[in-house]
């Protein structure tokens, strides 16, 4: 598996542990559950896994809220567990990066304990305490639906604590050489146990100052580095993922000159897939990507539709947003902060053409894709739960009992209604030709034949219609020609220059003269010349 850039080839798919499959009949997901199915996710083509937080937790914010950066939560299994996941999937090929949590830890975590519990506590200054709430004034509330403060009072030592997530969640001081070694020290272990990297949860919050917005400070970036450093020199194939909700400018900065992150999610570009869906219009996409700086040759954009979080609006403007909201959550409940706490399928309207155009999208455009958990097969959601729960429930595996997830009670109800795991699961899909599984994992496994897709360039195509997205991705010499109709009425197009050359659609085989090509509504055609 030595390869130093392998990322920039690679498919990730997004897990729940809890919701994927459990093992022991206790209703939790865990880790030997989802060893169990690494088949079914190398037959998809997986290239890494990237798993959701399990450490020990309270779970406030589903483990996002960390009490011990050195285990794994009991529900999960053992650390021996992991090390067992950690081989299996690497003699599949297939790599793991697991969620790292620098910004802020669980009030449960022994630091925060010990900080709160006294004025004089050597960890009083693991965190950012204060005597007044006016400090760093104006900066954003992320978690605005329950946070009215990025301050917390707390009674006993009579400051405020400061948390840019919910209150459970107190920021770390990252002004504490202590807590800068300690982070260093969480990284060599998970790497020294065998993950191959870290999706980095919350990067752009490690430092406050006063009259900043307290995002991607200069001394974040340089912190930030000092994590990559230590990679570099001891962990030479593992990777960084930024998880940092920015428009390009300032997301680009995580790649610095190529010394810090390795990857970063392209926040921006998501919303805008959906935008242009909903306008049978190329411009949003074509427009972001023309604003998105190139960024050097050993780094990667992760491109993704969902993930566990609500589908997020930040970076969109306040009129594209309610376009978005009105498209695409038209009842209030599906509203969450900013965004809408939906999956894929249910915010297309299940709508098998849609699906597949919008993944189409996400396996070109350039950038390493995310699949999440349950998305490959269309499952739905259940807005009934609070939070982001619903986008998070078990994943659907037959029609037997329980979906097959568990021979338990499961954790949370199972979706009902067309969504159900009676009709939708990954066996019938499996066995069915037709399915949106095989459709998926089809152009999943044609990208991968393709180092086009991960390391091309892209030069988009002048139409005559704005809703047709056409575009060029070239490397060494290999030259892939991706269109889109991204409206519901036929469509033609003609490939500029390129006459009576014939060429052959990689999706079906079927050869197609580009001179005159016709496109029916919503669909997508990956062209090759012959
Ligand atoms: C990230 C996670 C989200 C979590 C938050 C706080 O945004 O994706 O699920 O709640 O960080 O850790
Ligand atoms: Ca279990």
């Amino acid at each position: 598996m030595h390869n130093e850039l392998w990322y920039k080839d690679a498919v990730f798919y997004q897990i729940s542990v809890r919701a994927f499959k459990d093992s022991n009949g206790d209703g939790h997901g865990d880790l030997r559950g989802l060893t169990e199915k690494l088949d079914y996710i190398q037959n998809l083509g997986v290239d890494c896994i990237w798993i959701m937080p399990i450490y020990p937790s309270p779970l406030r914010d589903d483990g996002y809220d960390i009490a011990d950066y050195y285990n794994v939560s009991d529900e999960y299994g053992k650390l021996d567990d992991l090390k067992g996941l950690i081989a299996a999937a690497h003699e599949r090929g297939i790599r793991i990066i697991m969620d790292l949590v620098l910004n802020h830890t669980s009030d449960r975590h022994p630091w925060f304990r010990a900080s709160r519990s006294d004025k004089n506590s050597p960890y009083r200054s693991y965190y950012v305490w204060s005597d007044t709430d006016k400090k760093y004034e104006g900066v954003r509330i992320i978690f605005g639906d329950i946070e009215k403060s990025n301050w917390a009072w707390d009674d006993k030592t009579q400051q405020y604590y400061w948390h840019r997530f919910f209150s459970s969640q107190p920021d770390l001081n990252f002004d504490n050489p202590a807590v800068q070694a300690e982070m260093l020290n969480v990284v060599r272990f998970w790497l020294t146990l065998g993950i191959d990297g870290f999706r980095v949860d919350a990067p752009t919050y490690l430092f406050e100052r006063e009259g900043t917005n307290c995002e991607s400070l200069p001394e974040t970036h340089t912190y930030l580095k000092r994590i990559r450093y230590l990679i570099d020199n001891e962990f030479p194939e593992a990777i960084m993922l930024a998880e940092s909700n920015q428009w390009p400018q300032e997301l680009s900065q995580y790649f610095s000159s190529g010394d810090e992150f390795h990857m970063a999610f392209h926040f921006p570009l998501m919303p805008r897939i959906f935008l242009s869906l909903a306008e049978n219009n190329a411009a949003p996409i074509t427009e972001i990507l023309k604003d998105t700086p190139s960024i050097p040759e050993n780094c990667q954009w992760a491109i993704f539709l969902r993930n566990h979080d609500e589908l997020s609006l930040e970076m969109v403007t306040d009129e594209e947003r309610k376009l978005m909201w009105h498209k695409f959550a038209p009842e209030p409940q599906m509203i969450h902060n900013l965004g809408i706490r939906r999956r894929l399928a249910p915010i297309l309207n299940n709508d098998r053409c849609k699906i597949e155009l919008v993944n189409s999208l996400l396996f070109t455009l350039p950038g390493s894709p995310i699949i999440y958990y349950g998305d490959e097969i269309g499952m739905g959601d259940n807005l009934n739960l609070p939070d982001r729960n619903g986008v998070r429930t078990p994943m659907q595996w037959n029609s037997s009992p329980n979906a097959g997830f568990t021979k338990g009670e499961p954790f949370t109800e199972l979706i009902q209604g067309q969504y159900g795991f009676q009709h939708v699961n990954t066996e019938a899909q499996l066995a069915n030709p037709d399915s949106l599984y095989r459709a998926i994992r089809r152009m999943v496994h044609i990208r991968k034949e393709h180092h086009v897709f991960g390391r091309g360039s892209i030069h988009f195509i002048e139409t005559n219609d704005t809703g047709i997205l056409a575009y060029v991705r070239e490397h060494g010499g290999e030259k892939i020609f991706m269109i889109h109709n991204l409206g519901n009425s036929i469509k033609s197009f003609t490939q500029p220059g390129e006459h009576q050359s014939e060429y052959i659609n990689l999706l079906n085989n079927e050869t197609q003269d580009m001179q005159s090509m016709k496109l029916n509504p919503y669909s997508y055609h990956w062209m090759k010349k012959k």
